[in-house]
Parts: structure tokens; sequence; C-alpha cells
């Protein structure tokens, strides 16, 4: 285990009037860090969940971890949504297992105690065995503090949170807005995950999910076998320079990036835990962070809820191609994060730099885009990182104080 040290403040160096910015090794390889960053962020702020199209019907349910903490989401018979700690109350263990489905009928494995969709204590084996002062109707499952939902997805903040959904979601509402607003039917989650694990500090996954600079390095195989194919497309850096990089409020971002069609697609970041890729095929990209250095990753394929059977086989196609574990984007990538992790422990040379198009950083979106963001730059550049460290130190500077 690393020394633990607790001092963000000091491990994020911004310069703008040299537009230089680093952040420090500390930042990923810090215990006493990742235990303020699960705290502050995953259970005390707004946490993604769930997309409601993943509970489509009265009496279904999805099963998740936020942090450490074991969650159920519940859509009851009468067609609420609602969320709670996955906890029996008798002697703690989860009461659904399944990570997803049918059912208003949780039955706790150890002793057999069920609850309903609503919470609610539903029976119990041997009820004799309990006095008539046992407080039956308030042994039900335990609320999460809020439970929030946002054109279809689903927010969770276990603890009471400084800000209701809509603040904490700022100014990603209007870049949201727009990724749904293109699939006017609404999205459609497909069942079944691609799950995977990395030996590597979870906000390593976030800054590479938007960065464009490591395209023609890292995934030179993906591009080389588009280009035997006589596919068309972005390659070179070069070919970007008229796509965006976006910081937004409160960590998160997005990058703009338009095909030959003039089509702009985004993988927008929903801090801490949330990436819709739009490109090469839709992901939702959920991250659990396990340990400093331990990840978990989920990936989730959507389409538009109106798509054919032609559509959707057509991108769950590029999906597999891209994101699946033969394919050629996600293997690459965790080999690189694993790079960085190794490359961190020389402890000498503790600072990774972020300052590329710091200088050419505007606090605006071009052609006339009305958007309100907190800096855009060239979808190569690092806007959307400083953005986020800026946050991130802010958020856990304050948890001290
Ligand atoms: S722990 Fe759940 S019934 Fe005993
Ligand atoms: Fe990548």
């Amino acid at each position: 285990m690393q020394s633990v040290r607790t001092d963000v403040a000091a491990l994020v160096d911004d310069d703008p009037r040299k537009h230089a910015f680093r952040v420090h090794r500390d930042a990923y390889v810090d215990q006493g860090v990742f235990e303020l960053e699960i705290d502050r962020f995953f259970h005390h702020g707004w946490v993604y969940a769930a997309h409601e199209s993943q509970l489509p019907a009265a009496a279904s349910f999805v099963s998740t971890t936020l942090g450490r903490q074991p969650v159920l989401i519940t859509r009851g018979s009468d067609g609420q949504l609602r969320g709670f700690f996955n906890r029996c109350r008798h002697r703690g263990a989860v009461v659904c297992k399944e990570r997803q489905g049918q059912s208003d009928n949780f039955r706790c494995p150890y002793h057999g105690w069920s609850f309903k969709g609503d919470g609610s204590l539903a029976g119990l084996p041997g009820p004799d065995g309990y006095g008539a002062d046992f407080p039956r109707a308030e042994m039900g499952l335990v609320p999460v503090a809020e439970l929030a939902s946002y054109r279809g997805f689903i927010f969770v903040s276990l603890a009471r949170p400084d800000v209701d959904l809509q603040t904490h979601l700022g100014q990603a509402r209007v870049f949201l807005d727009r990724l749904c607003d293109q699939r006017p039917q609404g999205l459609s989650v497909v069942p079944g995950t691609t799950r995977y694990g990395f030996d590597a500090n979870w906000k390593l996954q976030i800054e590479n999910a938007l960065d464009f600079y490591h395209l023609p390095v890292v995934h030179r195989s993906f591009f080389e076998i588009k280009r035997a194919r006589g596919e068309s497309g972005k390659m070179t850096v070069r070919d970007f320079a008229t796509d965006q990089c976006v910081a937004l409020e409160r960590g998160h971002g997005t990058v703009l990036a338009s095909d030959a069609n003039g089509h702009v697609h985004q993988h927008l970041f929903i801090f801490p835990n949330l990436v819709i890729l739009e490109n090469p095929a839709p992901q939702l990209r959920v991250i659990f962070p396990q340990r400093v250095d331990r990840t978990e990753i989920e990936g989730l394929a959507f389409f538009s809820a109106d798509a054919g059977e032609a559509e959707r086989s057509r991108l769950l196609g590029l999906y597999e191609r891209f994101y699946g574990p033969m394919g050629f984007g996600t293997p690459d990538d965790i080999e690189i994060f694993r790079a960085c992790m190794n490359g961190f422990m020389a402890e000498a040379a503790p600072w990774n730099d972020f300052s590329r198009g710091y200088h050419r950083e505007l606090d605006h979106l071009p052609n006339g885009d009305a958007a309100a963001v907190m800096a855009c730059g060239n979808i190569t550049d690092e806007t959307f990182v400083r953005g986020l460290y800026r946050w991130w130190m802010n958020a856990l500077r304050d948890v001290r104080a």
C-alpha cells in the first residue's frame, strides 16, 4: 500500500500564465486519496446507477454497486422507481444477487426473509419466533437518500447530496439533451454487459474515454484494418483539426467529433462514473473503482428504441469489433493503463503533463454554438482533463475543510 497523503490541493499544479497544467502521481496511487474519492464522490454525491430501459415494466429491478455499497433499484408493482441499500434487515446479506431482472419479491438467500419491490418486508420463515413488539413494519429495505432520473438516466445519491440532480448535471444537461434528442423514441439498453477489469486507477479510464490524441498511436491496428478494408473516416491527429474537446462544470465533459456527413458524435462523460460513447458504436460505459489500483468496467450497448433488426445487428457488430473481448479498442487501452501505473512508480518523476492545447483554449464553443461550457479546445487537446482535475481538487479539498 502507498503512503497516505491527502493534501489534494498539492496534487494539481495549474499555471494559466504559463499554460502549464500538471497532476501528481499520488492522484493515481495514494490510498488516502482513493478513500477520499470514494467517500466524497461515490458515497456522498450523485452517481449514475441504471437506465430506465433496463426497468421497462412494473416489477423489474437492477442491482449495482456505488462505491463500496450494494444498491437495488426497483420499479415496484405500482410502476414507481425506488432505490434501496441491497442489504437484508436481518443479518446483512444482499437480498438480490442478480444484476437485472423481473421480480417484485426479493428473498434473502440466508434465512429467507423476503422483501417487496417497494422495500417492505413481505414475510419471514417462522414468524412465531418474533414477539408482538417486533417492529415488522419498520424492517423494510433501507432507502437511499435520493433517486432521480434525467432523460431516462437514473442517478442515486446514497447520502443527502449538496445539490439536486439538475444542478449536478449543470452544463452537461444540454449535451445529454442533444444526445437524447437524436433518438426521439428514447434509448434502449441491450440486456447483457461487457464486463472487464484492469489493474490501474479508475481515473485513467475517464481520461482515456475522451482522449483523441491517443487514437492513431494506441489503436493503430484498428485504423490499419479500416484502411485495408477501404473504409473511410478520420485516422490522424490532423484529421481531427475541426473537432472539439469540451470541459463542463462539476468535472463533466464531452468531445464533439463530426463525421463525413457533418453528423456530430459525442463521448459524453457525466462525473464520476458514466461515459456515453456514440462512436464507433453506441456504448454506455460505467466505471466501478475497486481499489486505488484496480478498476472494473461495465459496457452496455444501446440503440435508439425504434431501431430495426438490421440496424441493431449492424451496431452490435461495430460494438463487438471495437469494445468486445476480441475487439480492437479495449485490450489496447488496458495495456496502456498498466503501462501508466508502472510508470507512476518512478517517484523522482512524479508529474503528468496535461498542458496540451492550454494556449489555444476558448471559453465558448465555435461556430456560434451557444451552449455554455467551461472551456473548449481541439479534440486532441487536454481541455477536458484540466476541467476534470480542477473540479476533482476543489471538491476533495472542500471535504477536508
Ligand atoms: S440475513 Fe437475510 S434472512 Fe437472515
Ligand atoms: Fe482508446
